[in-house]
């Protein structure tokens, strides 16, 4: 699908939501669910860039998804380091940054070695941002980034200061939030920088989101108004 480029959000954000659902339907175990869900991860980094966002964020831990079967967040932190490890050659060749948003200190050793690993690899690339949510809540980062500004000798500017105590200090906010799954909320996304996002919601069901839904979302924001309060 062919998309001009007026005005293409510049930041997209994702719930990435229904990968067990999508595994039931099948009769397979969930975690095929989160195998095939790795692979839409894929196509939609590689459709993201081609429709010319620069920045796209995917929900991929949530601080809350620790209450889950410990052999489920097993099974997903083994998948993050072998995506964080097998990606890395492709992330330099289509100079893909990668960042994170989240309490990554609470995460095991051996995944915060992979981020800190290809977050170096990748530090000097701006052609686009991959910036994936991990042990992320928006109330936990709201908390976090409050005790921050309370350190200071000096605030200042509060709404500044708070706003670069935040994981997304120089991320732009998401002009368009996309959930899949058809679940209609936003579960801890985003919370501040979401204040006036498009919310996008589809029945798709991770493992099959691809180009193509990527694209109907986009166009469904191309045709929205924003008027961020005003006329
Ligand atoms: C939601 O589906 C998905 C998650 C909680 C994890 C997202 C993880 C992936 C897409 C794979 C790993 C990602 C990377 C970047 C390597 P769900 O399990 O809540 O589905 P359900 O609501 O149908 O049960």
């Amino acid at each position: 699908m062919k998309l001009n480029s007026y005005k293409t959000p510049k930041h997209v954000a994702i719930i990435m939501d229904g990968n067990g659902r999508w595994a039931l339907k099948k009769s397979l175990p969930r975690i095929r669910g989160h195998i095939h869900g790795v692979q839409a991860v894929r196509r939609t980094i590689k459709a993201a860039k081609k429709f010319g966002i620069k920045y796209l964020t995917l929900y991929a831990f949530s601080t809350e998804n620790w209450k889950r079967d410990e052999k489920e967040i097993k099974f997903l932190f083994s998948l993050l380091k072998e995506y964080l490890r097998k990606e890395r050659e492709s992330f330099i060749k289509n100079r893909i940054k990668f960042l994170t948003i989240g309490n990554i200190q609470k995460l095991p050793q051996d995944i915060q070695n992979e981020i800190k690993s290809l977050k170096k690899a990748t530090s000097g690339f701006r052609d686009f941002f991959l910036i994936l949510a991990l042990n992320y809540g928006a109330r936990d980062e709201i908390i976090r980034a409050i005790r921050k500004v309370l350190k200071k000798k000096k605030i200042g500017d509060l709404k500044k200061s708070f706003e670069n105590s935040l994981d997304t200090a120089k991320i732009p906010d998401p002009d368009l939030i996309i959930r899949t799954s058809g679940e209609k909320r936003l579960s801890n996304f985003l919370l501040y920088q979401g204040a006036y996002s498009e919310l996008y919601f589809t029945k798709t069901l991770w493992p099959d989101f691809d180009e193509e839904a990527l694209s109907k979302a986009i166009l469904v924001y191309k045709r929205r108004k924003r008027r961020f309060g005003g006329y």
